[in-house]
């Protein structure tokens, strides 16, 4: 069967990304980020990345048409992300797309971010249907079964933070680096995960529900009684405090994933997606499990992890596949639950 060539387009965050997709090959890949722009905020702020969307989403999608050394002619379709974000950067994607789709007459796709990183591991490793993924980022945390391009079971979520914001919390309240994954994964290396007693949330109740803000009030009260015992912080402390939050937070993950593994009959294999899947330990943790439950883990690389287009246009490919195209009705959806 024919591959089709699909344009991706991604702006819901603090990224602005292009992708051109032929099959399941990456022609072309490009990410710009925003952090510079909002560093000076202490986080993203909405005006900013709508303004900065609209004005880099040209020099993306041409640096992607050129990388992929295609034009939009050879294109067969666009897809672009609908939602779920900050609403002016998603608009400026789907005005962007239906600007081109009209312009073109090629098919426009609307397509899910979740459902981006949802595919991913049927992009990179070739899944099939239907799999169990782990979403675990700054903004998201929950199981995911994908029975098909547009059909997902959730067998549960954070009920408050997500993981990579209490990483990034923690890196905070101990004057480390942001972002706080890799500058607490690096710090916990030499701690001792035993010394200081962190929660394991949730793990007493039935499900895979999850739970994370409680870490984050243990590691502030262990920091303060250090604080008013011994005067202030010695780099080991933080080292020990590094090492405790993060256990608790592979042990509560483990624990859940051994739950949602142990609630998907039929899977073909167990994926993990998002900024915190780049974390060794837990990484390592999730396959070790895998393994013990005889399911195929799948990590993707963390550049298809994180976001980017090559991923909107996998998951418009297929859904375009299974669906066809949306029309020029298509809206931009601030919220949009799988
Ligand atoms: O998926 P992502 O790039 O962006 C969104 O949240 O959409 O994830 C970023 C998050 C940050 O909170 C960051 O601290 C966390 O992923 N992260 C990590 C590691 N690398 C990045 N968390 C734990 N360990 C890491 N090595
Ligand atoms: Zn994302």
């Amino acid at each position: 069967s024919h591959d089709i060539t699909v344009l991706g387009l991604e702006s819901s965050c603090d990224d602005t990304a292009a992708a051109v997709l032929r099959g399941r090959e990456i022609l072309s890949s490009v990410v710009a980020d925003q952090t510079a722009l909002h560093a000076a905020y202490g986080g993203v702020v909405p005006e900013i990345a709508a303004r900065a969307h609209a004005e880099k989403l040209d020099l993306c999608i041409e640096r992607a048409l050129s990388d992929a050394r295609t034009s939009l002619s050879d294109i067969d379709a666009i897809a672009v992300t609908a939602g779920p974000g900050l609403i002016g950067g998603v608009l400026s994607g789907v005005m962007m797309a239906k600007g081109l789709s009209a312009a073109t007459g090629k098919p426009l796709i609307g397509v899910n971010h979740l459902a981006g990183h949802a595919l991913t591991p049927r992009l990179t490793d070739g899944l099939e249907y239907p799999y169990l993924i782990l979403l675990v980022s700054g903004g998201h945390c929950q199981f995911l079964r994908v029975d098909g391009p547009t059909t997902f079971y959730r067998l549960g979520s954070t009920i408050d933070d997500a993981p990579g914001e209490a990483f990034d919390k923690t890196a905070r309240l101990l004057g480390l680096p942001q972002p706080g994954g890799p500058s607490v994964e690096h710090s916990a290396l030499s701690g001792v995960e035993t010394r200081f007693a962190f929660p394991r949330p949730l793990l007493d109740r039935p499900g895979c529900d999850l739970s994370f803000s409680g870490l984050k009030t243990a590691l502030l009260r262990q920091r303060d009684q250090l604080v008013s015992d011994q005067g202030g912080l010695h780099p080991q402390d933080i080292s020990d405090l590094c090492a405790g939050f993060q256990a608790a937070i592979r042990d509560v993950l483990v624990e859940k994933s051994n739950r949602a593994l142990r609630a998907s009959d039929g899977i073909t294999g167990f994926a993990v997606a998002g900024g915190v899947a780049a974390n060794t330990q837990l990484r390592a943790a999730l396959e070790t499990l895998s393994l013990d439950h005889d399911i195929p883990f799948v990590a993707p690389p963390l550049a298809l992890c994180t976001d980017n287009a090559a991923m909107i246009a996998f998951a418009g490919a297929e859904k375009f596949a299974a669906e066809g195209a949306d029309d020029l009705t298509l809206t931009a959806r601030p919220r949009w639950p799988l």
